[in-house]
């Protein structure tokens, strides 16, 4: 079996990408320092897989514990590369801390992947990139645009990073996937979405409060130009997004890859705020406690996928609905909270 690294596994996409790696062949090596996520992720991963997967604990900015890591796991054929900070207004206020962990970590990863001549990679990169579009659905042809945030500009450096590099005769291949907006969990509710505080997405937003946690839910806007005023946003199935990364490693290691390219991962389908509340309370049956509130300042009216490219050169395709997806996050909300108080 092949030796996958997956910097950031037992986080949210990570480890949803970890069980559909094992389910199609692979063997996951998990790196990860426990910054965003809880020893229980690696539990729910055994318990959906019935055996344990090798995780070391390590900062993905060490250069030196990385290359233990390579040392110990030799034959490692690709890294698909998570691990990042991601909170946006985080980054705002802490700037040097989302350069730092989300640059420093690519370019400490990519010296030692270079040192072991380990040279297929997936970035996980994001929609953030492309701005306020001016044409919709976003190709991957759509101009990127200056970021609006340090957290996205991080992602704008990595792509360019990973671009100089592949334009350098280095050897390394890259697929850089530029998510949409990941929701949802595993059907089997053992691994999802651990948002440590109080969540920055919509969705896990949506479940806390219909659980109770959160008193209400604030939609940011109900005068943007769409059909019902609220944001409009491509909500991927986060078991669909981590099958993206299976069919950009067998890609790579196919060596069908050119040294870097890029791909949109969402379903191709644009959803409001509201049609996305409306979805939650249609697949659970819940009532959920929201308001309009005013605007959120940087936020991105509409955007949507285009996802032709992927689905014409990965064979990439979403199979869940955006209740399926809502289901799933309830299903997942429950298990955490049966979870919690059993502790
Ligand atoms: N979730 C989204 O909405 C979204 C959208 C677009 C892109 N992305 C990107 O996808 C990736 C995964 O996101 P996620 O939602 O699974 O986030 P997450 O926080 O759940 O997972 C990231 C994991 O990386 C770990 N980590 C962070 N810094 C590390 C470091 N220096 N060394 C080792 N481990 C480290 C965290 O502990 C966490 O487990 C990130 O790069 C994120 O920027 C996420």
């Amino acid at each position: 079996m092949k030796k996958i690294l997956v910097t950031g596994g037992a986080g949210y996409i990570g480890s949803h990408t970890v069980v559909e790696l094992v389910e199609a062949g692979y063997e996951p090596i998990i790196i990860d320092n426990f910054s965003n996520t809880e020893e229980r992720s690696l539990q729910g991963i055994a318990d959906i897989l019935g055996r344990e997967i090798t995780c070391h604990r390590v900062d993905c900015t060490d250069g030196a514990a990385l290359r233990s890591v390579f040392e110990k796991e030799t034959g490692i054929a690709g890294v698909i590369h998570f691990a990042a900070y991601k909170a946006v207004g985080e980054s705002v206020a802490e700037p040097l801390k989302y350069y730092h962990n989300n640059v420093g970590s690519l370019v400490a990863l990519l010296q030692v992947m270079e040192e072991f001549k380990v040279n297929k990679l997936v970035f996980s990169s994001s929609c953030t990139v492309y701005g306020i579009p001016d044409k919709l659905p976003v190709t991957e042809q759509t101009p990127v645009q200056k970021a609006n945030s340090p957290y996205g500009n991080t992602k704008k450096i990595c792509e360019e990073i990973l671009t100089d590099l592949a334009t350098s005769g280095s050897d390394m291949h890259t697929i850089a996937l530029r998510y949409f907006n990941p929701i949802g969990a595993h059907p089997s509710a053992k691994i999802g979405e651990l948002p440590l505080g109080v969540p920055n997405n919509l969705v896990p937003f949506i479940t806390q409060t219909a659980a109770g946690i959160r008193k209400e839910l604030t939609i940011f806007g109900n005068d943007y130009d769409t059909p019902d005023g609220t944001c409009i946003r491509d909500y991927v199935h986060v078991v669909d997004l981590a099958k993206a990364h299976v069919v950009a490693i067998d890609r790579l290691l196919s060596d069908k890859a050119e040294h870097i390219e890029f791909f949109n991962v969402g379903t191709g389908t644009g959803n409001t705020v509201l049609e996305a509340v409306q979805a939650f309370e249609q697949a659970t049956g819940e009532k959920l406690n929201y308001k309009i509130g005013p605007r959120r300042p940087g936020d991105v009216p509409k955007i949507y996928a285009d996802v032709t490219k992927a689905t014409e050169e990965l064979g990439f395709k979403t199979t869940s609905t955006l209740e399926e997806a809502m289901k799933s996050a309830w299903d997942w909300q429950m298990h955490l909270q049966k979870s919690t108080v059993q502790h």
